[in-house]
């Protein structure tokens, strides 16, 4: 039985006053034993952030990663400093990070294999965009980003991922998937999985798109969606909360 995890993404959000009070908040609300929780800040708060969630059973992970271990890559972040600072997940290929900045197929195998090495667990995101949904090819490019990720870590090593489904179209839109289009394209990765040879049935996969405290119950209960990777509705503990209480209720 997978349990059920929620992640909050802050992106580049937050500063160190607004950060406290939205902690406090959330070591009020957010705390479930029958799920998972973690918040992903932007560097420069892992350490405040961390400290804060060390006493309350909410993980910290990161939103990106250095592939290098260490030396002259001025500006990146390697993944030792991120064990050091407390963080545990670490998000990999987000959508952003592919199409703003660049990052391919293989930047994102190669920080996927940095994180492992160092005893992170990467939260892989795949997506497609509305165009290539709109053209039929959802399942052409979400399988190619898993397939590349997968063959390039070898099938044991890829169990060990959590992945996190992200239509770029339902990013920040307010347009959310449909419980029937997430769980389409959610079984359609697990079965991805299989036919690679990885042993599918631990692994979660994330839904990430517009999730609100509104809709996570509808998505929760698909039986392929192990949980939420959430942007905009992390900023507010209410709307965290009430995201980590839906799982919560779906997991009892
Ligand atoms: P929103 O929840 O703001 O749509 O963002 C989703 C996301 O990109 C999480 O990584």
């Amino acid at each position: 039985m997978r349990k059920k995890l929620v992640v909050g993404n802050w992106k580049m959000n937050g500063n160190r006053a607004r950060n406290d009070v939205l902690l406090s908040a959330l070591l009020e609300e957010a705390r479930s034993e029958a799920v998972e929780v973690a918040v992903c800040p932007p560097f420069p708060y892992l350490d405040q952030v961390g400290r804060v969630l060390s006493e309350a059973g909410i993980a910290l992970g990161a939103q990106n990663v250095s592939s290098f271990e260490a030396g002259a890559y001025t500006g990146e972040v390697s993944p030792a400093m991120l064990v050091d600072l407390g963080c545990a997940w670490v998000i990999v290929g987000h959508s952003e990070r592919r199409t703003l900045f660049g990052e391919t197929d293989e930047t994102v195998l190669a920080k996927v294999r940095a994180a492992l090495e160092f005893g992170l667990k990467p939260i892989l995101c795949v997506g497609e965009t509305l165009a290539q949904r709109e053209a039929g090819n959802a399942e052409l490019v979400v399988g190619g980003q898993v397939d590349s990720v997968v063959s390039g870590l070898g099938a044991d090593v890829a169990a060990q991922l959590t992945l996190a489904y992200e239509p770029i179209w339902a990013i920040g839109t307010g347009r959310v998937a449909s419980p029937d289009q997430a769980q389409a394209m959610h079984r359609f990765i697990r079965a991805r999985l299989e036919s690679a040879q990885v042993a599918s049935s631990e692994v979660r996969i994330l839904y990430g798109g517009s999730v609100t405290a509104d809709n996570a119950s509808e998505l929760f209960a698909q039986p392929d969606i192990d949980g939420a990777l959430v942007g905009g509705a992390s900023l507010a503990a209410a709307g965290f909360s009430g995201i980590c209480r839906a799982a919560a209720v779906v997991a009892a």
